[in-house]
């Protein structure tokens, strides 16, 4: 099968899974890759592993590459499935000398796959600046605790100055090429910019803390490497991911707003586009997204683009709409800064889905707006208020800037 060389006997013998339309609820429309490395060497080792039921491919493609039992060594920078499910059918198989990963990745490979199973593993841990030698190769290791899961870590070809950065950098994006100068850039970026928003948007801090690092250890690269989607292998393209990693990580805004909303019997879409109306005449760019008809990973990259937010809703059954509480649940997670926020919508009597919103934004810690709601539907002279809403919520915009 095909393998894809990065640079000096590093190896891409992942799989492309067109199929996947699910990632734990993050939506892929464009599927994914389940990216591993073979290092060619005089200890030849694999980098992370795949979905479970891959195992075949990926040792094809190290056939390709090497006698699979020549493999020696085993680097998990992981544990999630995505990347260990397939790593004890590969283990039977490649029979590694060594293992490699961090302690709380050895604990949870033992929870995720049983002692027994792992037990004739001959794991070694390793942490941030150990090193081994491959030979021609040298690997430092860099734990990045919580990016995104406690055992994660990356790994560092430290003579060919290739980042294998598992979860960092990654896509949701199936293709035939393997790099990002291969492909349309804005369709990578768009992806990256998701991937980004719903995995490790509430982890901005160590993000940063990763960028400081790699500053003060002098790092350089001239290959990044994740384990999703495509490759950053030429200069222009290294820098625009890490730079975009800067910005999302303080996050950074456009100055735009996003209207998120769902209806029941089209009072709060009338409210939706008066405000829609209002931010536009005051020159602010506004996205509209209807729940009911968006993706909630789409959603999701929406809070992360723009300055403001404002989500309505209808009141059902003295509660907000279930979509709309499907993203508020998602988004509490995800722990957004810096964003203006607001709550709107309409109900019929008792109300309370707005007030249920205006809580959970609360909650969030953002600088939030007053609500606005209304009863059945809004009058001629509530349009107009709407509309003023939206200016108002768009002039704050412009105030605070990018
Ligand atoms: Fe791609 Fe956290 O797994």
């Amino acid at each position: 099968m095909e393998r894809y060389l990065l640079k000096d006997d590093i190896w891409w013998v992942g799989v492309i899974d067109w199929d996947v339309r699910d990632f734990h609820g993050y939506e892929t429309p464009r599927g994914t890759t389940y990216n591993a490395y073979l290092i060619v060497d005089e200890k030849t080792t694999l980098v992370d592993g795949v979905r479970a039921g891959y195992g075949p491919e990926v040792l094809r493609r190290i056939s390709g590459c090497c006698e699979p039992a020549s493999v020696d060594y085993l680097v998990v920078n992981h544990v999630e499935p995505d990347h260990s499910g397939a790593l004890p059918w590969l283990v039977e198989r490649l029979a590694p000398e060594k293992v490699f990963c961090t302690s709380r990745a050895k604990d949870a490979l033992v929870l995720l796959y049983g002692e027994e199973a792992i037990a004739p593993w001959n794991i070694e841990v390793v942490g941030t600046g150990d090193e081994i030698s491959l030979g021609a190769h040298t690997l430092t290791f860099l734990e990045v605790p919580m990016l995104h899961w406690p055992d994660s870590m990356l790994t560092y070809v430290k003579e060919a100055k290739v980042l294998l950065a598992n979860d960092g950098f990654g896509q949701h994006l199936a293709t035939s090429k393997r790099f990002a100068d291969e492909v349309d850039i804005d369709v990578v970026m768009d992806e990256a910019a998701k991937y980004y928003g719903n995995i490790l948007m509430p982890f901005g801090n160590q993000v940063q803390k990763l960028v400081k690092t790699v500053g003060e250890l002098g790092l350089e690269f001239d290959v990044i490497a994740p384990s999703h989607g495509v490759i950053w292998r030429t200069p222009e393209d290294i820098a625009r991911i890490i730079q975009s990693y800067v910005d999302w990580s303080s996050f950074k805004a456009e100055p735009s707003v996003a209207l998120i909303f769902d209806t029941m019997w089209y009072s709060t879409e009338k409210m939706t586009r008066a405000i829609e109306d209002g931010v536009a005449q005051e020159g602010v760019p506004c996205s509209v997204f209807r729940l009911s008809r968006t993706p909630l990973a789409e959603a999701a990259r929406a809070v992360q683009t723009h300055r403001a937010v404002l989500v309505g809703t209808p009141t059902l059954n003295n509660g907000m709409l279930p979509s709309v509480g499907a993203f508020m649940t998602y988004i509490k997670g995800l722990r957004p800064k810096e964003r203006l926020v607001g709550a709107y919508g309409s109900y019929g009597w008792g109300g309370g889905g707005v007030k249920q919103v205006d809580a959970a934004l609360r909650d969030l810690k953002l600088e939030v707006i007053d609500p606005l709601e209304y009863k059945y539907v809004p009058t001629d002279a509530d349009l107009a208020a709407c509309e003023e809403y939206g200016r108002a919520v768009a002039r704050r915009v412009k105030e605070w800037g990018s």
